[in-house]
């Protein structure tokens, strides 16, 4: 039974027998993003002092300047993994190919491979927005015992056995579905510890918030064009407010908890849109899915698309189940 106030270490625990597969591995790994969460946190919330210095950039005690912070994210998140010798593989944005580990003493035996946005909305660091970092993991494919292929990674979100977000934003945020729903925590920054503050977090299922980069209007297909139109006409609880941050992890929050929908279609720039399949998409679809939410590319449900690269891009609608079907709909028509 979930308490509020309860930490998330305590919840990982209580919670670990109701994973599919059973085994003190997943409970490891979340363990170690909640540990690497804390560091990037720390660093993020420092990204404002060191502009207003001024100074070319921080230095560490070696005298080496500092890393750009979705560097600095990606490395904290690959070493945090790698050190504790707890999955078999990561992919991640930041990175051109898949990362095999291989621990000498266990020889590749472990199960997980994770697939991770270290720094989601990076764009917005400059000027004191929310930023976020979104992770999913899954089960490998090919035998253990072996080094892992690029199968293990194409998988679909489907097969998802993990996926979540951490928000760096007023509060910082981990929030994450096992496949039971979705809880959400915040850390208390005074003692460095995760708290169930949101817990079995859903999408209303209506909305009256669309997020979308309306600048790009001109190129989005008709459909999304008669969808946008629909959400500014006058008629019943419209027109809807639009709200974008411009970081998919603080608009789908936002959306999660007062109802809304994220659009970020293909466009006759983009033929696929911006966001990533495994990096982005399929999380934030299962947390959706586990929100009583729904996300599509306009016409398939995102975590049935079979990847077919790394760094695949695809159109992404998602959010409350009601207004994700109605912009399906208008999709449908054209
Ligand atoms: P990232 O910073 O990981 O590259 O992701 C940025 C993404 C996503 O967070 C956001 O919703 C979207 O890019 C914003 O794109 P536009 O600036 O084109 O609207
Ligand atoms: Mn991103
Ligand atoms: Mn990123
Ligand atoms: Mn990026």
């Amino acid at each position: 039974m979930s308490k509020r106030n309860q930490t998330l270490g305590e919840f990982i625990i209580e919670h670990q027998s109701s994973f599919k597969y059973s085994s003190g591995e997943l409970s490891r790994l979340i363990n170690s993003i909640r540990l690497a969460a804390k560091v990037v946190n720390h660093e993020v919330n420092k990204a404002g002092l060191v502009d207003i210095i001024g100074a070319a950039g921080d230095t560490n005690i070696q005298g080496e300047d500092q890393q750009k912070l979705d560097v600095y994210a990606n490395n904290k998140f690959i070493q945090t993994l790698t050190n504790r010798n707890i999955v078999c593989g990561i992919a991640s944005e930041e990175e051109d190919d898949f990362i095999s580990i291989n621990s000498q003493d266990e020889n590749h035996q472990n199960k997980y491979v994770v697939l991770i946005d270290p720094l989601d909305g990076s764009s917005n660091i400059d000027v004191n927005v929310s930023v976020g970092t979104i992770f999913s993991i899954y089960r490998r494919v090919t035998p253990v015992g072996t080094p892992v292929t690029l199968d293990d990674f194409l998988q679909q979100g489907n097969k998802q056995v993990a996926a979540g977000y951490i928000i760096y934003g007023t509060s910082t945020m981990i929030v994450y579905t096992t496949g039971a729903g979705v809880n959400g925590f915040t850390l208390n920054p005074a003692i460095g510890t995760f708290y169930l503050s949101h817990p079995n977090m859903q999408f209303p299922k209506d909305g009256k918030i669309y997020s979308v980069n309306e600048g790009n209007y001109i190129h989005f297909p008709q459909g999304i064009k008669n969808y946008i139109k629909y959400c500014q006409m006058e008629e019943g609880d419209r027109p809807y407010t639009s709200r974008y941050i411009g970081s998919l992890v603080s608009d789908f929050h936002r959306n999660m908890i007062k109802g809304g929908i994220y659009m970020y279609p293909k466009s006759s720039v983009s033929s696929n849109g911006k966001l990533r399949l495994l990096y982005e998409c399929n999380p934030m679809a299962f947390l959706a899915e586990q929100a009583n939410g729904k996300a599509s590319d306009g016409f398939n449900r995102i975590m049935d698309i079979q990847p077919t690269e790394l760094h695949q891009r695809v159109p992404f609608i998602c959010g409350s189940l009601n207004m994700v079907e109605k912009a399906e709909a208008f999709m449908r028509k054209g």
